[in-house]
């Protein structure tokens, strides 16, 4: 089976790219590489360099399904600079839509994100939740949503929706790089490289057991493996949603606590303001895809995520 992965140069898609290779699948890759890295994309997958925009000249009938990562993916730059959320990630799925219209491809898994749900009115957030984004990254994965929505009913696609919580560690080689990183356990392991002096809390006084955001961790593999069943389960003139994480919370000191135990390094923080636009707290209820799916997470613990993620930035430096 023949499948297109579109951000197949990024953190998750690399993860996924391999996964299927490893599968059996034939892979083409797809991207732009603005914030992919090249040598992120497994060996045995093809690699096309190219824009979402120019997805009709990649998508042909060859293809049985895509997988659709190729997005702007942080918040911060969303609400400073929010036409290239909208061009890319909103402007760019549509091109893949239409492209995949005309070659008659009809499965599409898509890289949603928590982000599309804004400040939750309760946790463990489940998929009924009310969507209210509170940033344009949020708002331009949820114009997806709804598009892929759209063109099951139309047009016959099958679709799924995966949305993340916050996806942590690695996968035989492939992990997180981003040129500028304002990721948690990244930053804890850059202090612990050297890379950095210290790690700034972004806030102490948050309504939580320790005063700092609680998040739910997800494993790249595990959120990976979400993607292949997800992928088995596309039905035509249907679009699914189903939340990603493992429905447990850990506070922004709880994990570099994490990091402390797994580096051996004392990573100094300080704490600093909170961050505009963090959420107190962002826990998933991911009930709908362990009783339809059948997904379990395989490595829930956090000192696993966080081993993995050491393991790979300490081969890169
Ligand atoms: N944090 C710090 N110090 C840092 C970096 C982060 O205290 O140096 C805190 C943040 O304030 C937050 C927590 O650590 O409370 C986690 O922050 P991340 O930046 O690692 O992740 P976010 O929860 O902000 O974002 C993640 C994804 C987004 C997605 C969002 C959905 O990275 O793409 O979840 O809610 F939109």
């Amino acid at each position: 089976m023949k499948l297109l992965v579109t951000g197949g140069a990024g953190y998750v898609g690399s993860v996924v790219a391999a996964q299927l290779l490893e599968a059996g699948y034939e892979v083409t890759v797809l991207d732009n590489l603005s914030t992919g890295h090249r040598d992120a994309v497994p060996a045995g997958a093809d690699f096309v360099a190219a824009d979402l925009a120019d997805s009709a000249t990649v998508v042909t009938a060859d293809f049985d399904g895509v997988l659709h990562f190729a997005a702007k993916s942080l918040v911060g730059e969303s609400q400073q600079r929010p036409e290239l959320y909208w061009r890319n990630n909103v402007c760019g799925s549509l091109a893949l839509l239409d492209a995949m219209r005309k070659a008659a491809v009809r499965r599409i898994v898509f890289s949603s994100t928590a982000a599309t749900y804004g400040e939750p009115e309760s946790v463990p957030i489940d998929e009924t939740a009310s969507t209210a984004p509170t940033n344009t990254y949020g708002h331009s994965k949820l114009a997806v949503d709804r598009m892929l929505g759209g063109e099951a009913l139309a047009h016959g696609l099958g679709a799924v929706s995966l949305r993340y919580f916050n996806v942590a560690g690695a996968h035989h080689g492939f992990g997180e790089r981003h040129a500028v990183e304002t990721h948690l356990i990244p930053i804890a392991l850059q202090v612990a490289t050297g890379e950095r002096d210290k790690l700034v809390v972004h806030g102490e006084d948050w309504p939580t057991p320790d005063g700092t955001c609680v998040r739910d961790y997800i494993h790249v593999a595990d959120l990976a493996r979400a993607h292949l069943l997800a992928l088995d389960a596309c039905q035509p003139w249907s679009h699914r949603i189903y939340n990603l994480g493992n429905g447990a919370g850990f506070s922004v000191h709880e994990v570099v606590e994490a990091a402390r135990r797994v580096t051996g390094h004392p990573i100094p923080v300080e704490v600093g303001p909170r961050r505009p636009g963090d959420p107190a707290v962002l826990v998933a209820s991911s009930e709908r895809i362990r009783a339809e799916l059948e997904w379990e997470p395989a490595h829930p613990e956090i000192d696993v995520m966080v081993a993995d993620a050491w393991q790979f930035t300490r081969s890169r430096t």
